[in-house]
């Protein structure tokens, strides 16, 4: 299957209609449990010596064909979906790390996980040195004696700048530890961080991928690249005591860490996907490709446009002549740089929070990547809890308006934003 395009991975993988009594659509498999043939094979389940399913906490095979479909077009070999973005993030981390370790990660961050990497994960022992991502080697310099996870967007939300993948790629494989990237804005239908050596993508489902507006979701794709028996992972070589003393590198190999975050992760932290949730991301699956070149588009004729505006004070968007990404995008985007857009205003926090809430067709709210339009002042909302400083290196200016620039007619989009400056 994965020999064929992504835009054919998007709406085919994982699913054989013939294992579901010929049904074109995948089934929404509502159910909490699955009946056992008998003892022996619920305990072979349990112990894994079978594969089946057992509980949807742990599988489901509405999700099982989101998360193969999923692995297929991000290129990686299996994934584990997650009841959100966020949830993807943590579970990740959790499985992956313990206290006394530490993660390099790019401080161009969505304000949620800066806030889990910042606050909440140094209180269990796990902390984080923030960095700026535009140059790779920040990485490196960065690296401690306990650093064993990169972690960062490959397009960053808010800050919009590409990630060198490959230069920061190489500085993990020279650390010896797992690169994370959160693939949410790029899309798989733009950007595949795995071609450029990340070992583990991550995304909101939330976003483009549901694109719906309806559905939370999350995903961890393991590309299986990774070498967890390197030393420095005892977790992974040791006899787990959370697994009736499996040796997950040994018994799974390249597949340790998926397999750990299906049968820990998912079983200690409990953010399974709801089956319904799934079925309604398949649905927007099945149009990412088209979408994302649709979202590219209209987002560059918005941005050259706000370019000529005399309301506006500067405007980022990676496909612009003007945006310092612009090289990068060509390089790791060159069939389009998504929907978001930012811009600063002349007027300041004010002036720029008064936009948004003036605004028709843009919908003031706390989401991205839907197929109707987006606009948010993050200074004023999601970046809120950030100290001034934190906000800057997140890429937030208080006179910032984030646009998700959605698939309306783009003169009626103009003509919103336009009466809303004015
Ligand atoms: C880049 C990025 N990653 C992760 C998340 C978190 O996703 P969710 O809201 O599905 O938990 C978001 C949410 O905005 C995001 O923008």
């Amino acid at each position: 299957m994965n020999t064929k395009q992504n835009e054919t991975l998007a709406l085919h993988a994982g699913h054989n209609a013939s294992d579901t009594q010929g049904t074109r659509a995948v089934p929404i498999y509502q159910s909490t449990s699955y009946v056992f043939d008998n003892a022996e094979h619920a305990a072979n389940l349990f112990s894994l010596s079978e594969p089946g399913y057992i509980y949807t906490r742990l599988n489901n095979p509405t999700n099982d064909v989101l998360e193969q479909r999923l692995a297929a077009v991000e290129g990686g070999v299996a994934a584990v979906t997650t009841a959100s973005g966020t949830s993807a993030i943590s579970t990740t981390l959790m499985v992956l790390l313990k206290a006394g370790d530490h993660i390099v990660a790019s401080s161009s961050l969505y304000g949620g996980t800066y806030n889990l990497l910042s606050v909440t994960l140094p209180r269990l022992g796990i902390t984080t040195t923030f960095v700026d991502p535009d140059n790779p080697k920040n990485f490196e310099k960065a690296v401690q004696s306990n650093t064993r996870a990169f972690f960062a967007e490959s397009l960053g939300n808010p800050k919009l700048d590409i990630l060198d993948l490959k230069g920061i790629s190489g500085f993990a494989q020279k650390a010896k530890v797992p690169f994370i990237v959160d693939n949410t804005v790029a899309t798989p239908a733009l950007l595949n961080p795995i071609d450029y050596g990340a070992n583990i993508v991550i995304h909101s489902l939330t976003k483009y991928i549901s694109g719906n507006g309806t559905s939370l979701g999350g995903v961890i794709v393991d590309a299986c690249t990774f070498d967890y028996g390197n030393g420095l992972f005892p977790e992974f070589t040791e006899p787990s005591p959370g697994y009736h003393g499996l040796v997950y590198h040994e018994a799974l190999g390249a597949q340790a860490f998926i397999a750990k975050v299906r049968v820990e992760g998912l079983r200690d932290f409990g953010a399974a996907l709801s089956p319904f949730n799934s079925f309604q991301i398949i649905q927007g699956l099945e149009t990412l490709n088209i979408r994302l070149k649709q979202h590219s588009e209209n987002a560059l004729v918005i941005a050259q446009w706000l370019e000529q505006q005399e309301e506006v004070s500067w405007v980022n968007y990676p496909g612009l002549a003007s945006s310092k990404y612009n090289s990068l995008a060509s390089k790791y985007m060159p069939k389009g740089q998504s929907g978001i857009v930012t811009f600063g205003v002349k007027g300041g926090f004010e002036a720029a929070k008064h936009i948004a809430d003036k605004t028709e067709l843009f919908s003031l709210l706390a989401n991205i990547g839907d197929t109707k339009s987006l606009i948010i002042h993050p200074a004023s909302t999601t970046h809120q809890q950030l100290d001034e400083e934190a906000q800057k290196s997140t890429g937030v200016t208080q006179d910032l308006i984030r646009l998700s620039v959605g698939l309306e007619s783009i003169e009626d989009l103009k003509q919103d934003l336009k009466q809303a400056m004015s």
